[in-house]
């Protein structure tokens, strides 16, 4: 199957793109970023790095007939583009919320217009949110709650898109904690975030395991609509790559 992954640049962008290559369901993988996605370093033998596309994209709310043709004949797209709570503080917050919803809505039209030969079945559309993002607009999180709520109301409207998409996407959303690379950090930044995450309760995820649950339910099928945390550690830690 062909699989779209737009903010493949990224930190979680760059195992999925590690693992999307190495599984046997994926044919293909477009990596739609701003800048080139490299094929990820160390990778094990049975990785296939023929079936990684890089695409850049300069406009993510007009896409260009390149970006256009990129997008064709997918059957899953994994939304991993956002501004992250860190990043967030250092650009203006109407820059923020472009970024994080007015991109992904533009992603989804254009993905919901894409021709797609020999299927009706709907493209699949897994959209990354956060733990703490909160659909409910009356609740406002006591910890970056603009933000959380703004990542809520994203939540929301990818899944009314879906919605009302007359069967031309079917919508998920993945809810990660703090997502933490084993390989990376030392003692003193993995105890400042157990601190911090014990203080603001945010679950610790495994960045395997987010990789492989977005990649589980992109070529799998969906479980159900929203998965959280629990979600994650149980289906990512059920996924084991092969050691080469
Ligand atoms: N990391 C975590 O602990 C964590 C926890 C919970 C949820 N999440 C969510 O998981 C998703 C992926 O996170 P991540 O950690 O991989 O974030 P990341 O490393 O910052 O990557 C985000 C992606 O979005 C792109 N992006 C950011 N600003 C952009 C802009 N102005 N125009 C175009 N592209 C832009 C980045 O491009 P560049 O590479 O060029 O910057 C990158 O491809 C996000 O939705 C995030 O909120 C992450």
């Amino acid at each position: 199957m062909k699989v779209i992954v737009v903010g493949s640049s990224g930190f979680v962008g760059t195992e999925l793109i590690r693992q999307a290559i190495t599984s046997p369901a994926v044919t293909s993988v477009v990596a739609l970023a701003r800048r080139e996605t490299p094929v990820p370093e160390s990778l094990k033998d049975s990785s296939d790095a023929a079936k990684l596309t890089s695409v850049v994209c300069d406009d993510f709310l007009n896409y260009s007939d390149n970006v256009k043709q990129h997008l064709s004949n997918a059957d899953a797209c994994i939304w991993l583009m956002a501004v992250t709570p860190r990043n967030s503080s250092k650009m203006p917050w109407d820059e923020v919320r472009k970024i994080c919803s007015d991109y992904t809505i533009a992603g989804l039209e254009e993905l919901s217009k894409a021709p797609r030969n020999n299927t009706t079945k709907p493209l699949r559309f897994v959209y990354v949110s956060g733990a703490n993002a909160e659909r409910d607009q009356s609740k406002k999180p006591w910890v970056l709650g603009d933000y959380c709520l703004m990542r809520g109301e994203v939540e929301t409207r990818v899944l009314d898109f879906a919605k009302n998409s007359n069967n031309a996407i079917e919508a998920y959303i993945v809810k990660p904690g703090l997502i933490r690379d084993p390989q990376q950090g030392n003692i003193v930044t993995n105890t400042f975030h157990n601190v911090l995450t014990s203080v603001i309760s945010l679950p610790i995820v495994s960045l395997h395991d987010v990789a492989a649950t977005l990649l589980s339910q992109a070529t799998e099928g969906i479980e159900k609509e929203t998965l959280e945390c629990d979600d994650i550690t149980r289906i990512g830690g059920s996924k084991q790559s092969p050691e080469k």
